[in-house]
């Protein structure tokens, strides 16, 4: 891959027709041959333009590189190197040329602040990191409630082998003491269009690792986001008022939601996470004091969850109005998940009484389709639906939950919830009303 790298670097020097002459003068030294050669010479040039046009459109192939150690950046893991990043941002930021991309280099270790990098950019910008990123240990004045943030950018590519380490366990320790009210958020999009996050990992955020919102159009892939199971609120990725989004192809193990999914949602598709530790992957939390929710075309499909507390969650608070409609989750598997199938409208964060009201989110046609493994509580599907608001086209279909107690076999549990099974479904639903 590198040789190829360095291979499509070199090509690109002569550009394509210095290339092509390049060859054809060599060739045309051997006189007899010329007709020949000059064929082939366009044939290699040609496999040429189709790699360039290749490299391109996979993004390998860059402009100009603006390295944050050729802006100061030191990279020893103890100085601040912010205002290195920030000049490295700013110059790429502001380059029109196709290609722009930053560079983190791997072996460092950047000691980062909190900080914007923001847009609009004149081109659209790739940004390879490979070294570390470390979040300062210590606690700071939230003025910004991310840690790195990327705002207003459209086309943004951020890929790489490196690690963001948000350090937060001197957060979690100063929350439990009730010294701190929040901690910062550790990797947010905001405000972008076209972007696509591949191969980092995350870990230890002081809060939730990846946001994502009011955003269309973004890509997660290849992602491994990591935090103690008992470490608060650290959600592996979220996304809120986003529009077509795909995570896929990641591991994520946390001490809060794997992926959890906000209001203003619609278009996302959720495949091959292996999620857990944590409490799954969740739409919601929706209507939180009485907020309007509208939730719509959730995929979550090809998952694997791991000791986690719940499998594929809906929770909804009460009083809260709108919507969460057009939602699947299928093929999944449960390792020992406490409860692999859950709609709660009564989740009350902190089990600090939340009363309950006479407005709810709508819950409608979700489907939970191929789910198979089991659960280490007996109660494996739990439709817990608002009294005032009920939830209306469920569908379980292809149930195969089993408990991880053979003394305590699974159960279902449904409050004012309607629909209809398919297929086998195990543990039996018979308070679906089959409408
Ligand atoms: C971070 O700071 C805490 C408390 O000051 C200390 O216990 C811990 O070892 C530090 N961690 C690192 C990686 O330096
Ligand atoms: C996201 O992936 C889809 C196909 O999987 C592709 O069509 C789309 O262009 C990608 N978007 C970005 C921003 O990379
Ligand atoms: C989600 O998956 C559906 C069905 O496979 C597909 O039609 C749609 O384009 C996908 N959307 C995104 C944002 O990936
Ligand atoms: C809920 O609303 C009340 C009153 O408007 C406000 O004081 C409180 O901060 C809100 N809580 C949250 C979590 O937004
Ligand atoms: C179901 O998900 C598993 C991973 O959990 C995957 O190996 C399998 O291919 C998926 N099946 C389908 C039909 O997508
Ligand atoms: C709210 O209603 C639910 C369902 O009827 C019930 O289980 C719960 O105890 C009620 N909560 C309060 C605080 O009254
Ligand atoms: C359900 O799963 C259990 C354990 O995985 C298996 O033994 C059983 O054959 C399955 N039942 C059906 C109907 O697929």
């Amino acid at each position: 891959m590198k040789g190829l790298y360095h291979w499509i670097r070199f090509c690109l020097q002569f550009g394509y027709a210095g290339f092509h002459k390049t060859i054809e003068n060599a060739c045309s030294q051997r006189q007899n041959k010329k007709q020949k050669c000059a064929s082939v010479s366009k044939g290699v040039a040609n496999v040429f333009l189709v790699l360039v046009f290749a490299s391109l459109a996979i993004g390998v192939l860059s402009g100009p590189t603006y390295n944050v150690t050729g802006y100061g950046a030191k990279g020893d893991g103890r100085t601040d190197d912010t205002q290195a990043f920030m000049a490295a941002w700013n110059a790429a930021c502001t380059d029109s040329k196709a290609g722009t991309s930053v560079l983190v280099p791997a072996g460092k270790t950047f000691l980062l602040s909190a900080v914007s990098f923001k847009g609009p950019c004149k081109s659209s910008i790739h940004v390879q990191i490979d070294g570390t990123i470390l979040a300062p240990n210590k606690t700071w004045i939230l003025n910004k409630v991310h840690w790195i943030n990327f705002m207003f950018i459209k086309g943004l590519t951020i890929a790489g082998s490196g690690v963001i380490d948000g350090q937060g366990a001197i957060w979690w320790h100063c929350i439990a003491q009730k010294q701190c009210a929040t901690a910062p958020m550790a990797f947010n999009i905001g405000n972008c269009m076209h972007v696509q996050l591949s191969g980092l990992s995350f870990k230890n955020s002081p809060m939730m690792h990846v946001t994502v919102h009011d955003t269309v159009g973004a890509n997660l892939t290849k992602l491994r986001i990591s935090a103690p199971a008992d470490s608060p609120n650290t959600d592996g990725v979220h996304i809120e008022r986003s529009q077509e989004v795909q995570i896929t192809h990641s591991t994520i193990g946390t001490g809060d939601d794997c992926i959890s999914i906000g209001s203003g949602t619609y278009n996302l598709n959720v495949s091959w996470i292996d999620c857990g530790p944590g409490h799954g992957i969740s739409i919601g939390s929706l209507g939180r004091n009485g907020s309007i929710a509208q939730v719509e075309q959730i995929h979550v499909s090809s998952c694997n969850f791991y000791q986690t507390t719940n499998g594929a969650r809906i929770k909804t608070w009460q009083g809260g109005r709108g919507y969460a409609k057009g939602i699947s989750f299928k093929n999944l598997t449960m390792f020992s998940a406490r409860r692999p199938i859950i709609i709660d409208q009564y989740y009350c964060e902190h089990r600090n009484n939340c009363a309950n009201k006479t407005s709810a989110v709508q819950v409608s046609n979700v489907q939970f389709d191929g789910v198979a493994g089991s659960s280490a509580d007996n109660e494996a599907i739990v439709l817990r639906c608002s009294e005032s608001t009920a939830c209306t086209g469920i569908t379980l279909a292809n149930v195969n939950i089993t408990s991880a107690d053979p003394a305590r076999p699974a159960t279902a549990f449904c409050l004012n919830a309607h629909g209809k099974t398919r297929g086998t479904v195990i543990p039996a639903v018979p308070c679906l009303d089959g409408r």
